[in-house]
């Protein structure tokens, strides 16, 4: 467990918590429990030796050396302890021991009582021969002097140290409880996190299908579902890049293919005829204006991607806009024999981009124009409808079948793939004006019936009439 990680920290502040809480208790209740044995006994035996001291005064000081040893012994006898007499400096007058005789005897319950003024002083000590005694001294009023009694109270000190023991082993048994709630606590609680961070990792190194499992409530469940939700728009991501580079890739490889075979052919026919040489050589020429054609689109679109694309809003006409599209194109469907009619309202202006709106209105007119057959009308029309403008182009020509209707503004999304390669299509064209015209606060629709025709509208915000 590294020091620093949620699991040691839950530990330690356990640990700290248990351990302050155990000193403060077990000192406060040894304190309790010592003070509630010391009280008795000193109230005690302070009582009796106080009464003794006041029976042996008067025997003591009429020196009735006989009559004050029979009555010490007897006390000795029932208080069951040891008796001492002292005289005012301290020495020993009399021990029912008979050990200290003539010794000066001066503790500190013994000066209290000689020269401190108390009637009667109490106090507990560790001597060495002895072990733990109480002393309780008590002045012999009249003659001067004190008694002493002497008491054993190693049994009382013994259940002091038990208490104590008892105390410690309760709280070492509940540190060992907490430790291990706050083992298993902290488990629970990092695990989630663990997992996290090993799926993490694993999406660093690569692999973004990882997911964490949802489990449980609250902040956990919901740092799991956010996180699910991030790598779960990652791997959209990345997989839309991948096909987008791979679709990219391909559109590019077919005129590639085209111009090498083409040169090909131009390389190893040295007797190759002028004329024909020229026209493979025009054909390599339009070969290339295709392949710029599609760099331009895939520019243009990984441009928006990026945010980096840019729109030049300035009032303008939309009406100019499109008749100047329509002047631009109509070489193309007079080739092909083509009607293309035109029903443009005057003066409708809009903030707008002029040249990515032209790129708009040339995409969807020169789609009418290649998806209609030799000879097809088409129409286009731009109108004001209130705040919009709202520009149509109709085809009579091959249309588009209901299934694919949703798709055809996705990236390389085609139809009749040989067909609108025949054509030069690579599947840009729309995905280019959807993005254009949503960039310009607008949007764009379509209808279409599988072979009837097409109708593709778009609708832009317009400034009001007038
Ligand atoms: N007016 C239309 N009539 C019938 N089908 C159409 C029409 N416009 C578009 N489509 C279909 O939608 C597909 C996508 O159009 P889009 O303009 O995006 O690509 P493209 O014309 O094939 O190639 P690009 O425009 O990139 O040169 C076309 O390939 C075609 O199948
Ligand atoms: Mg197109």
């Amino acid at each position: 467990m590294p020091a620093g990680s949620i699991r040691w920290r839950i530990l330690a502040s356990f640990l700290v918590i248990i351990s302050v809480i155990f000193a403060l208790t077990s000192t406060r209740l040894t304190e309790y429990v010592s003070g509630f044995l010391y009280e008795q006994r000193i109230r005690q035996d302070s009582l009796s030796v106080e009464r003794l001291a006041d029976t042996a005064a008067p025997l003591f000081a009429s020196a009735d050396e006989e009559g004050l040893r029979e009555s010490l012994l007897r006390a000795g006898g029932e208080l069951g302890g040891r008796l001492l007499v002292l005289d005012r400096d301290g020495k020993v007058q009399f021990d029912t021991w008979a050990r200290l005789m003539g010794t000066r005897l001066v503790t500190g319950e013994v000066q209290r009582v000689l020269s401190g003024g108390e009637t009667v002083s109490y106090g507990i000590h560790h001597t060495a021969d002895e072990g733990w005694v109480a002393y309780c001294a008590a002045a012999l009023t009249g003659g001067g002097g004190a008694l002493l009694y002497v008491r054993d109270v190693a049994e009382m000190m013994a259940s002091l140290d038990g208490v104590r023991r008892d105390l410690t082993a309760v709280f070492s048994l509940a540190a060992i409880a907490a430790v291990a709630a706050a083992l298993i606590f902290s488990h629970v609680l990092t695990r989630p996190i663990n997992r996290l961070t090993q799926t993490i990792r694993r999406m660093g190194e690569g692999d973004l299908s990882v997911r964490v499992p949802v489990k449980g409530s609250g902040e956990m469940r919901r740092l799991a579902e956010s996180y699910n939700t991030m790598a779960a728009q990652l791997e959209a991501l990345d997989r839309s890049r991948n096909q987008f580079v791979s679709d990219a890739s391909h559109e590019l490889k077919t005129p590639l293919t085209a111009m090498k075979s083409l040169l090909e052919d131009v390389l190893y026919q040295p007797s190759m005829p002028e004329e024909t040489r020229t026209e493979f050589l025009s054909d390599v020429d339009r070969e290339i204006d295709r392949l710029t054609g599609i760099i331009n689109d895939l520019l243009t679109l990984t441009r928006m991607d990026n945010g980096r694309l840019e729109i030049h809003a300035e009032p303008l006409s939309l009406s100019e806009g499109v008749q100047e599209t329509l002047h631009m194109l109509r070489p193309q469907a007079e080739k092909r024999g083509q009607k293309l009619l035109a029903d443009i309202d005057e003066d409708i202006r809009i903030q707008g981009d002029p040249n990515k709106l032209s790129q708009v209105f040339w995409n969807l007119i020169e789609n009418a124009i290649k998806y209609t057959p030799d000879g097809g009308t088409i129409e286009v029309r731009l109108r004001r409808r209130g705040n919009e403008a709202i520009f149509t182009v109709r085809d009579n020509g091959v249309g588009i079948p209901e299934e694919d209707l949703p798709h055809v503004f996705e990236r390389f999304y085609r139809v009749d793939k040989a067909r609108s390669r025949e054509t030069g299509g690579t599947g840009l064209g729309l995905a280019i004006v959807k993005q254009l015209v949503n960039l310009h606060g607008g949007e764009v629709k379509v209808a279409s019936v599988h072979g009837e025709g097409s109708v593709f509208t778009v609708i832009l915000p317009a400034e009001a009439e007038g």
